[in-house]
């Protein structure tokens, strides 16, 4: 089965061919996204109204580039899916309005993917330059433990097949990434905040127990997240505790060296936030009798190096097989829409020209 992905839910205009075949993995025929960077640089954010014009512009593009990467024609396609929930509303409505023109007039299905759990799916994805690789059986999968961390989301799922997902946690604030960003300012780095801010940690030399910042673990069972507060520690650390609402005068501005301890600091407190819920969601669901099989990651912060150590060590610790996405498949992509909206089209799941864009998420 080959499949057409389109993803356009907040910045990036992608499209990907993704070839699903009995019990192989997923393969990524072709992956192709159009960033839409430059065009919010100067707003220091997403402008909606910008990022949807900008994705009715370049969403045929950029298909046509997929298909063109893929070496096949639109008759090659066998159904297409696109992630219709959560993002931006103007930006959600081209690419679901796409799809529905191309599945229609190639009369073939049209899948609708939730974009927050097709994160969990991209560590599966495989290029199509591996080769013929067996992939995991849904035994060796389910019941998994699922992470998304990006901008925008973070949140914990239990998943017993991918049609059957209960999120357990999410932050009751910032998202991770946002936090990786807001103290990337902070600390003065340039944009993009949270790779920088990674980089900057990493560095040799960097004392990551140098400051002693708040791990938030919430209450003693919660498996929610929360990163203000220590966002607000950084803040301080910077500029002093506020008296009455104003900074102390004189601080003294921090060395090179001490914004590097800081970096480091924050992301221990950071990472470490997320360990511990995830070892708290493990307890909690042997507890109620569910073993996990696996730990499914995705969304841009897999992509932070000292989250991925974590992460393969909390997996080899519990005896859990990881799936981290590779590097390219961290951020919003299209490929894996369309691997997850292959699995959901086998589970017999399908949409109707009723496909809605949706805001929020489905779990
Ligand atoms: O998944 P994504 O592309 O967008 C959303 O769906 O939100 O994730 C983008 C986020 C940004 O906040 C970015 O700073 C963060 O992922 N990010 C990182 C790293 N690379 C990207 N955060 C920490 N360390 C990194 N290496
Ligand atoms: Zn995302």
């Amino acid at each position: 089965m080959l499949l057409l992905a389109l993803e356009t839910s907040c910045d990036e205009t992608a499209a990907s061919v993704v070839s699903h075949e009995a019990a192989r993995r997923a393969r990524v025929v072709s992956s192709v996204v159009a960033s839409q960077y430059e065009l919010h640089a100067e707003y220091a954010g997403v402008v909606p109204e910008i990022a949807s014009r900008a994705h009715v512009e370049a969403i045929l593009p950029t298909v046509r580039e997929a298909l063109s990467e893929a070496g096949v024609g639109l008759g090659m396609i066998d159904g297409v899916a696109v992630g219709n929930r959560p993002g931006l509303i103007g930006s959600l409505l081209v690419g679901v309005a796409a799809a529905k023109s191309l599945a229609w007039s190639l009369r073939k299905p049209l899948i609708g993917v939730d974009h927050v759990l097709a994160h969990l799916y991209s560590g599966l994805l495989e290029d199509e330059a591996s080769g013929d690789q067996v992939g995991p059986s849904a035994g060796e999968i389910f019941p998994a433990l699922g992470l998304v961390v990006s901008g925008g989301h973070t949140a914990m799922y239990q998943l017993s097949s991918w049609t059957d997902v209960t999120r357990v946690g999410s932050t009751i604030d910032d998202a991770m990434g946002e936090a990786y960003d807001k103290v990337a300012t902070i600390l003065g780095l340039p944009h993009p905040g949270g790779p920088n801010l990674d980089r900057l940690a990493s560095g040799a030399g960097a004392d990551e127990k140098a400051f002693d910042l708040p791990i938030s673990r919430l209450s003693t069972t919660s498996l929610d997240f929360s990163f203000s507060g220590l966002k607000t520690a950084v803040l301080y650390a910077v500029r002093g505790v506020p008296v009455e609402g104003e900074y102390p005068a004189g601080k003294a501005v921090l060395s090179a060296g001490e914004k590097a301890n800081l970096a480091a600091s924050f992301q221990r407190a950071a990472c470490r936030a997320i360990t511990i819920k995830l070892e708290r969601a493990l307890v909690q669901g042997r507890d109620r009798g569910v073993a996990y099989r696996s730990l499914l990651t995705g969304g841009g912060v897999t992509a932070n190096s000292r989250l991925r150590r974590d992460l393969t060590a909390f997996a080899e610790q519990h005896k859990l097989r990881a799936y981290l996405p590779p590097m390219r498949y961290c951020m919003d992509n299209a490929a894996m829409i369309g691997g997850l909206g292959g699995e959901l089209l086998r589970a017999g799941a399908s949409s109707d020209m009723a496909l809605q864009a949706v805001p929020t998420a489905s779990r």
